[in-house]
């Protein structure tokens, strides 16, 4: 089975530290890198992808060192980018030639892979169209599809639902879990519903460091009957917000409905403990 290791990485740009002795072993599945924006996620990427190299420590592939495998490991990898130019007066299957011969494909491998490609991510109707018209949504399906060029073992999608509207979200999101049979996948995000229900394994990063790793139910476990809802009416929310952690607020025309982070039952009327999701864990950790 595949294996990517990460064994006592660092990285600084100039005297910043941005990642800090990072250890981790991906196996085939999908991997949650949740974490706020300058968290570190895109410079690990950015190692893992071997487009940077680590001042400190190593990356192992299948237990050899990326750098020693250099082509051979990096013609394994798909990887899209958190900003990329897709070329917007080429058209898509124009688009995916250009990629695929990029990636040294051989002619007879791409003309087998385009269609199949542009069939998985539902784009084979507008293969002639060009990029520039384009929506958030399909330009996001094209750039997955030249992820995926040359079946790669390891897959690097570095916020791959930005810019999505909530229903292209949810598409993207089961078009990642389809494609994650036997390869390692990694989906970095700040956006936790984007892996909540697909990852195996959820690395939060917080400043350079991962100080919380697991399934989503391990971690979700570690703040069993620490969630509680509290209903309540207007003139309560102020006293309430100042007094917990508040996850969500919500409402229906009679009742405010407050989830909040506490270590004890808070002393409402109307409060009960809720299930913890991992929403829940995020605002634990970081806010
Ligand atoms: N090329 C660079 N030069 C200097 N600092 C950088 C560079 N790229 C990123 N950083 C800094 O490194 C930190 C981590 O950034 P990044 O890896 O992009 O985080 P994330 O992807 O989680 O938002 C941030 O403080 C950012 O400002
Ligand atoms: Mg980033």
């Amino acid at each position: 089975m595949a294996e990517l290791v990460l064994r006592n990485v660092s990285k600084s740009y100039g005297k910043h530290k941005v990642l800090k002795d990072l250890c981790y072993t991906f196996s085939p599945g999908i991997y949650g890198l949740l974490g706020p924006n300058g968290a570190g996620k895109s410079t690990m990427i950015h190692l893992i992808t071997d487009n940077l190299r680590p001042d400190e420590g190593e990356i192992l592939y299948n237990g050899e060192s990326i750098r020693n495998l250099g082509k051979a490991y990096r013609e394994k990898l798909g990887f899209m980018p958190q900003q990329q130019r897709v070329y917007p007066n080429f058209t898509l299957e124009r688009f995916l030639w250009y990629m695929a011969a990029l990636k040294g494909l051989k002619k007879e491998e791409a003309k087998k892979q385009i269609p199949e490609l542009l069939e998985l991510v539902n784009l084979s109707d507008v293969k002639t169209r060009r990029l520039s018209g384009f929506s958030g949504g399909m330009k996001q399906r094209a750039l997955l599809a030249q992820a995926l060029l040359g079946n790669p073992e390891v897959i690097i999608l570095d916020e791959p639902t930005a810019g999505l509207d909530p229903k292209e979200r949810i598409r993207f999101r089961n078009l990642i879990s389809r494609v994650a049979f036997n390869r390692i996948i990694l989906v970095a995000t700040h956006v936790v519903s984007d892996i909540e229900f697909i990852a195996k394994e959820i690395l939060l990063m917080s400043e350079g460091t991962v100080p919380e790793s697991g399934t989503p139910w391990e971690l979700c476990e570690k703040i069993e009957g620490k969630v509680f809802q509290i209903v309540t009416d207007e003139a309560h929310v102020q006293e309430i917000i100042s007094a917990y952690k508040v996850v969500n607020i919500s409402k229906d025309e009679n009742h405010i409905y407050i989830r909040v982070l506490a270590d004890v039952m808070p002393e409402y009327a109307e409060c009960k403990v809720r299930k913890p999701g991992l929403e829940d864990f995020y605002e634990y950790i970081f806010e």
